[in-house]
């Protein structure tokens, strides 16, 4: 039976030999390399810097760029497996990942110019360099078009000065070039904004403070301020006046990769319960031969294995529209909603299975846990997501 979408259009999904190899090969890696380090990466804060470079040299850091430009040359399907096992070890790990894969390289695969591709994506599509995504400002979170950074082109037309303050950069205090959003034409809302790509060791780029947060610690975060910072014209990526809608057009992007990396620490958080329900012995036998323990098992694999559709429902949406010209804004906004919640319920109950051993730091549901609360907030929060799916539903803007 083919299933289709509500156009009439047949849904699928080709899971090949190249992915399941793929599948091994990452789980392989994230057992050896990542699982062992994860929790003391937790603890110091500190950026794993060894593992990102060996993730690179498998492939991962680009895995939709084309081998062209040192990327892996695969598909999106291949992305949100490589993100599930990478999340599955350590969900700052699939955090990097993400950053470079989605919010950088995409962006700059479907805007940048034949020079811009050579210049800024091997790199970074190597895993060599790191890339990161600067939209969000001090003001400016979910209300993303009103920034008040500037960028104002000088006098001789050859470079744009750029003076403003970022925030919450994913990787930004060791990013080597951003794709930057900032204000061109402030009377034009966010017709007004533009996209640049930045080096981060030219003058005037500065490495705010690092944030301290509650999860993904070894992920790092910070402000970047931008003082007279002189950005050649022939880095602004797409048209002046279109970085709205490449922002935009990256997180359609982006989001399928969050709801991919929340799946995948979902399905952590459900395996360690399984195991957890299995062996813990409570009033002469072990907790999994209880009802209560048992509904929050089978509520957690419906949530998991519905989350895991979206996902591909997604990608699926994804695959079309790059056939169609369309987009798949929807889908992507569904998946990621569905997904972060699905996992912050699933780690909740993993956390409650597992008692008080679940809240201390000796079993890695604690982690679980802090990890997932992200994926209902950065790249849109769920109540941004509701929204972009409830104006697409209704036809409003
Ligand atoms: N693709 C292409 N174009 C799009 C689009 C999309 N997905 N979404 C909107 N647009 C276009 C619209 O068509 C419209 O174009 P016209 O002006 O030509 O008609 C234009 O963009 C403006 O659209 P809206 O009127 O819908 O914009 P808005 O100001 O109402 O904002 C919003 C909509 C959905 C709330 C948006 O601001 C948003 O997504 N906010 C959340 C931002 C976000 O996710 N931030 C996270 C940043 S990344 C991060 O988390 C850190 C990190 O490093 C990981």
């Amino acid at each position: 039976m083919v299933i289709a979408d509500q156009t009439g259009t047949p849904l699928t999904l080709n899971m090949t030999d190249e992915h399941e190899a793929l599948v091994q090969a990452v789980r392989n890696f994230a057992q050896k390399e990542i699982i062992p380090i994860a929790e003391a990466y937790d603890e110091s804060g500190e950026f794993p810097l060894d593992t990102v470079k060996k993730m690179g040299e498998m492939g991962l850091m680009g895995i939709e760029v084309p081998e062209e430009y040192g990327g892996a040359g695969m598909d999106t399907l291949a992305y949100v497996l490589t993100m599930v096992e990478i999340a599955k070890a350590d969900v700052s790990h699939s955090t990097i990942l993400s950053v470079n894969n989605s919010l950088y390289c995409h962006g700059l695969m479907k805007f940048g110019t034949e020079e811009q591709k050579q210049k800024y994506i091997t790199p970074i599509a190597t895993g060599e360099k790191i890339g990161a995504y600067s939209l969000t400002e001090p003001m400016s979170g979910s209300d993303a078009a009103t920034m008040a950074s500037r960028a104002v082109l000088n006098e001789a037309g050859t470079h744009y000065i750029i003076n403003g303050t970022k925030s919450w950069v994913t990787s930004g205090p060791v990013a080597d070039h951003l794709v930057l959003f900032t204000m061109t034409d402030p009377d034009k809302g966010n017709r007004g904004i533009t996209a640049f790509l930045i080096d981060a060791d030219q003058p005037g780029f500065v490495r705010g403070k690092k944030e301290p947060k509650l999860g993904i610690r070894a992920s790092a975060t910070s402000e970047i301020r931008f003082e007279d910072y002189a950005c050649p014209v022939e880095n602004v990526l797409g048209k002046v006046g279109d970085g709205f809608k490449i922002a935009m057009t990256v997180l359609d992007a982006g989001r399928i990769g969050i709801a991919a990396q929340a799946l995948g620490v979902a399905e952590a958080a459900y395996a360690a319960s399984l195991d957890y329900a299995r062996t813990r012995q409570a009033f002469g036998g072990p907790i999994g031969q209880f009802q209560m323990i048992q509904q929050k098992i089978a509520d957690m694999k419906t949530q998991l294995e519905a989350a895991r559709l979206m996902v591909y429902n997604a990608v699926m949406a994804k695959g079309r529209a790059a056939q169609t010209g369309g987009r798949y804004t929807t889908e992507a906004s569904m998946a990621k909603l569905f997904a972060s919640e699905a996992a912050m319920y699933i780690t909740d109950e993993a956390v409650q299975i597992h008692g008080g051993m679940g809240y201390s730091k000796e079993m890695p549901v604690e982690r679980y846990y802090r990890d997932a609360r992200i994926t209902r907030i950065y790249e849109g929060t769920s109540e941004v997501q509701r929204m972009v799916i409830a104006r697409n539903e209704l036809g409003l803007r």
